[in-house]
């Protein structure tokens, strides 16, 4: 018989598993992002866990094609009452499913949670503020106070008691946040990988048993060696990220996997003084004046079935370093690096020589590669030290010969910058960028 093992090391960025320790993750290339983790057997989580939970299951296998009580059950759909955030999702809450709701600390996501237990009702488990905080921020927010039941802890087990006793009365649960909690049966201090996994994979196992869906928090942080909630990504049905800039009011709300829908729709908010309102897409705007000015290009960007017009600026100077240096801000490293690439190129900018840092205004990250053409005009525009025309508008992707393409709903995009007092330009090649 196989020896059982005691422990494994799990990467803290990726999640693959290795049953010794090494300095690099073969799965993901990180370093020093292994930690080891007792399994279960080690810690007696198996024998604890059928004695903790009164549970005489027959193992079951059910036929799709049989309509029992269950099956309708688990398709059930809850409305979330907010529009922006029902899109993400694709049609709402699906009963029993488990959702990761990750951003950076600070950018609004026990504010948002808390608005839609306002609206839906139900359980709110905090570990990180005192039923007073809470209790607080619902009066600044103005929603229904009895909607709202508090669990103040940092005990997966006190979740798992509190939920089976009530089992009946709530439909969603929120745990805030994952960080801080602690499953007795794990080993670790809280945040640690075996803590974030087991109290991950209990929480999982409660949805699905309970018909309570489950929204955990998980913090991003850029420090290597807390472990992420990216190793937490496969282990739930969905993952949100709500991102934007601390500074700025605009917010997003991003599906980066979802078991039950598409993950290519956003949900735009804005935080004010009583929490995060939905908006419109003319309301967004996120260009910061029509002046022209050297560096800055304008764009319309699709993300889901919403047009943005965001502006894109570039910095491009003399470089003084051995190494020039490269910065993206809400865009993708490798597309930056290839842009830049394709400018020096087709465009015969000396780039080799420069540092070149782009930055998306308004703390949102641009995913569509409409952008292109506008990242590469920022840069021209930077090292000419020479505006683009006023009120001017790029859309395009540029092949890495320089060619621009066209990209989808095009037309969309040109009634949006139309709406803004914009008009495109219609360029075939970024070597036209010159004649602007
Ligand atoms: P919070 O939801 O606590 O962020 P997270 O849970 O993601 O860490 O929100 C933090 C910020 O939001 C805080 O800086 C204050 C601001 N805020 C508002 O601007 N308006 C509001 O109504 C509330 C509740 C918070
Ligand atoms: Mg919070």
């Amino acid at each position: 018989m196989a020896k059982k093992r005691e422990s494994v090391f799990v990467c803290s960025d990726c999640g693959n598993e290795f049953l010794k320790w090494q300095g690099q993750c073969f799965g993901c290339g990180q370093w020093n992002t292994l930690r080891e983790v007792k399994t279960s057997q080690a810690v007696g989580g198996r024998k604890k866990r059928t004695v903790g939970v009164k549970r005489e299951r027959e193992v079951e296998v059910v036929n799709l094609g049989s309509t029992s009580g269950k099956m309708g059950k688990s398709s059930q759909i809850i409305s979330s009452k907010l529009s922006e955030f029902d899109r993400v999702l694709g049609k709402g809450i699906i009963h029993g499913s488990v959702m990761l709701f990750s951003g950076e600390p600070g950018v609004g996501k026990s504010t948002l949670l808390t608005q839609l237990l306002g609206k839906i009702g139900g359980l709110y488990v905090t570990g990180e503020e005192s039923v007073e905080q809470i209790r607080l921020r619902v009066r600044r927010l103005g929603v229904d106070e009895r909607k709202i039941d508090i669990l103040a802890t940092n005990s997966i087990d006190e979740i798992e008691e509190v939920l089976e006793r009530v089992k009946k009365v709530y439909k969603i649960a929120v745990v805030d946040s994952i960080q801080v909690m602690v499953s007795e049966r794990a080993t670790g201090v809280p945040g640690s990988v075996g803590q974030l996994r087991d109290g991950t994979f209990r929480l999982v196992e409660l949805a699905k048993r309970l018909g309570v869906a489950i929204f955990i928090v998980g913090h991003v942080t850029k420090e290597g060696n807390i472990a992420g909630p990216k190793l937490l990504e496969h282990m739930v049905d969905t993952v949100l990220y709500f991102e934007g800039e601390r500074h700025g009011d605009l917010r997003i709300l991003r599906a980066i996997k979802n078991r039950f829908g598409a993950t290519d729709e956003v949900g735009v908010f804005k935080m004010g003084e009583k929490g995060l309102r939905q908006v419109r897409s003319d309301e967004i705007n996120l260009v910061s004046g029509t002046e022209a000015s050297a560096g800055r290009a304008v764009t319309v960007t699709i993300e889901g079935s919403r047009p943005m017009m965001v502006e894109i600026q570039a910095l491009v100077t003399e470089s003084f370093a051995s190494m020039p240096k490269r910065g993206f801000v809400g865009i993708d490293y490798n597309r930056g690096q290839m842009l830049v690439a394709i400018a020096q190129k087709s465009l015969g900018l000396p780039l080799y020589k420069c540092d070149v840092f782009v930055s998306v205004m308004g703390g949102v990250r641009v995913m569509d590669t409409g952008a292109d053409l506008a990242v590469i005009g920022a840069m021209y525009s930077s090292y000419k030290g020479k505006a683009l025309p006023a009120k001017s508008v790029l859309v395009g992707e540029v092949s890495l010969v320089g060619e621009v393409r066209k990209v989808r709903s095009m037309e969309r995009r040109i009634g949006e910058a139309r709406g803004l007092g914009r008009k495109m330009v219609r360029v075939q090649h970024i070597r036209q960028l010159k004649r602007l």
